[in-house]
């Protein structure tokens, strides 16, 4: 059991938390045939791409600000339960848009959940603007021109998600200069799907201080030694690396070789339910099927904290 452990993730996507169960209900709801996306209470997916296919599908399911709220109290009550303090949500305004909904009430739904599971169970969130790489760098720049003049103060990052082999980070780079401009902090999906030179071109043309997933940095030994200078961290994600096929097993997961060359990592669900995960289940992996102590679990947790978007007071609050 892990629920001794105090959790914190900052590597979750709102629509990737919908429990299937919500997502049959919320289907039901709009009339929305769900075969082709969800199966006897599992997502369908085979690979990355299809992956991606899924996921807008669920996402096109939750229609109001009212969907989002409960969507995302759902989530936030669920990590409450397992011992965990924060979470940052990597929300796509391009989502609302898409939907009819538009962004400020889709965001406006997802503080909503943020508030009233803040109330009932004290857990703390903070929301990451993210941009769609496969929507193309248009879209991406337009969602960080949101961020920028949102005045949402649970808005206090940007993050790049979506199709990795989309284009070259160069392609997005300015959308990271409006968000830096605006005085959000910054993250990056590299280094999932892609090799070692996605990360390193993140580090290059963007500057975050943490990336999202980035464990294919481990294929260049310079690289690792990189983020080990600039105290880069790391959001890993093992059991959706695991998913989606960028490991055979955990044992050849580079968690461990990672945090041993002096990397800082933290553990995530990403989109739990598609990976067949939770945050509490990442935690059961790093204690029980990668062999960390609890001392350098609950190491990976303060990481997760002092990584985090928030202001110094909140922080001091969390550590
Ligand atoms: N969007 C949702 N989950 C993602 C992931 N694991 N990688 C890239 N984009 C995503
Ligand atoms: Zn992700």
């Amino acid at each position: 059991m892990t629920g001794h452990f105090l959790k914190a993730e900052i590597h979750c996507h709102i629509e990737g938390a919908a429990p299937p169960a919500l997502a049959a209900r919320q289907a039901e709801k709009y009339g929305i045939d769900p075969s082709t996306f969800l199966k006897d209470g599992s997502y369908l997916w085979s690979d990355f791409s299809e992956f991606l296919v899924s996921y807008d599908r669920v996402a096109a399911l939750f229609r109001t600000d009212e969907d989002y709220a409960l969507l995302t109290e759902t989530y936030l009550a669920e990590l409450a339960s397992a011992n965990t303090i924060y979470s940052e949500i990597i929300v796509s305004p391009d989502h609302g848009d898409r939907i009819g909904l538009g962004a400020d009430f889709y965001l406006a739904g997802i503080s909503e959940g943020i508030g009233r599971a803040r109330e009932k169970t004290g857990i703390e969130a903070r929301i990451i603007v993210t941009g769609e790489r496969h929507f193309g760098p248009e879209r991406v720049i337009a969602a960080a021109e949101y961020a920028a003049r949102s005045d949402n103060p649970l808005v206090t990052g940007f993050n790049m998600a979506g199709e990795e082999r989309m284009g070259r980070v160069a392609d997005y780079a300015r959308a990271f200069d409006i968000a830096r401009e605006a005085g959000l902090g910054l993250t990056i999906h590299a280094g999932e799907v892609c090799g070692a030179f996605s990360v390193a071109d993140a580090l290059d043309l963007v500057r975050p201080s943490r990336i999202g997933h980035g464990v294919r940095a481990i294929e260049d030994a310079d690289l690792v030694a990189r983020l080990v200078d600039l105290g880069t961290v790391l959001e890993v994600c093992p059991g959706s690396n695991i998913a989606l096929k960028v490991y055979p097993d955990f044992e050849q997961h580079p968690l461990r070789r990672l945090k041993e060359s002096g990397v800082r990592v933290c553990l995530n669900s990403d989109d739990p339910p598609f990976f067949h995960t939770s945050l509490e289940r990442e935690y059961e992996i790093a204690s029980h099927q990668m062999g960390f102590h609890d001392a350098e679990i609950n190491a990976m947790t303060r990481t997760a904290l002092e990584a985090a978007f928030v202001d110094d007071d909140t922080r001091t609050r969390l550590l």
